[in-house]
């Protein structure tokens, strides 16, 4: 099933016409609270209330020419300064992909430079998001790039990825702010963790490495991009081992999974960002999230039926 709903995500049939189709629009409203940024920051603006944290994403990825890339630029710039009119703690994260990455890699950093600065007038920071394999290199090496000028640059890194614990390793000396996940690809086993329990050590391990540089007084920032809570607890309990407090790290979990959790982690004194999407191009992301749980087929029949 998870094979299928990724293969759905990447095929250029679906991807066209699917989206187009009532009962689809219906159904992805569980996981965005609407297509526009303003329905975005609506919501945001009730987590606030609640002590939740918020992140923004426009869906869309893979530009195919440079306007697009500039244009989403823009669009990032605009929602910048919408979270700063309206008072939110909400930060930006962004697909290389969208800014034009594939087709020119200087112009992109550019534009990631614009709007880590802008992000970085208020305190924020911007997030770059982890894509498929093919481009991990590509973004490890821009981050580095990013992270020199502008320090408030975060980036996503993948625990299925056997690479990622030397990645760690690479990137601590710029004192990275990561968002760590278990990956949300097909990826070949040659280069991937593929069991459960292969992913999770993986994670746990890497959240310890970087909770150590934190402790070695380092400004290593660690999200923990995950609605794992058993891994969630394990790793706050090491973290109280090395005598690191709660916020040391932040719980970053998706619009309209587990809220229980994100409200009960809050209420605990956890520190809780939750990433909201929006946008038109939310196909192969909503593919992504049905196949990380083939049970929310089920429910997204449910919610077209009902
Ligand atoms: P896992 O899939 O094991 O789920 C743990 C539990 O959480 C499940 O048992 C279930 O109860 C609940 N759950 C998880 N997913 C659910 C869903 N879709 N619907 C309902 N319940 C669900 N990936 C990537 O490759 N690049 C990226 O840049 C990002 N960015 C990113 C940002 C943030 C803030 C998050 C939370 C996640 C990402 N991801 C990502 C996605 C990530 O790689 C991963 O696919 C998902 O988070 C699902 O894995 P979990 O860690 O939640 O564990």
């Amino acid at each position: 099933m998870r094979r299928l709903l990724l293969w759905m995500a990447r095929n250029r049939f679906l991807r066209t016409n699917l989206p187009k189709l009532w009962f689809a629009k219906r159904a992805v409203r569980r996981f965005m609270p609407g297509e526009e940024a303003s329905s975005a920051l609506d919501a945001a603006a009730k987590f606030q209330a609640e002590g939740i944290r918020a992140e923004f994403t426009r869906l869309g990825e893979n530009v195919t020419n440079l306007s697009e890339g500039d244009e989403t630029a823009e669009h990032y710039l605009g929602l910048l300064a919408d979270i700063e009119a309206r008072g939110l703690d909400g930060e930006v994260s962004l697909k290389l992909t969208q800014l034009g990455y594939d087709l020119d890699v200087d112009r992109t950093l550019e534009h990631a430079r614009r709007l880590a600065s802008k992000a970085g007038e208020a305190g924020r920071t911007l997030w770059v998001d982890m894509e498929g394999s093919s481009y991990a290199e590509g973004t490890i090496s821009f981050y580095e790039r990013l992270k020199a000028t502008h320090p408030n640059t975060g980036l996503c890194l993948q625990s299925y990825l056997r690479r990622t614990a030397a990645d760690i390793a690479r990137l601590m000396p710029l004192e990275p702010r990561i968002r760590l996940v278990k990956g949300a690809y097909a990826e070949p086993e040659s280069i991937a963790f593929r069991s459960h329990d292969d992913v999770d050590r993986s994670y746990v391990e890497l959240a310890v490495a970087l909770l150590e540089g934190r402790k070695n007084g380092g400004d290593v920032r660690l999200g923990l991009g995950t609605h794992d809570i058993r891994l969630i607890e394990q790793i706050a309990e090491q973290a109280t081992g090395m005598g690191l407090p709660k916020t040391s790290f932040e719980v970053q979990m998706l619009y309209g999974i587990r809220m229980d959790q994100q409200r009960r982690l809050v209420r605990e004194g956890y520190v809780v960002r939750d990433l909201i999407s929006y946008g038109h191009a939310w196909y192969p992301w909503y593919m992504r999230r049905l196949a990380e749980r083939p049970a929310n087929v089920i429910f997204a029949l449910r919610q077209i039926i009902g």
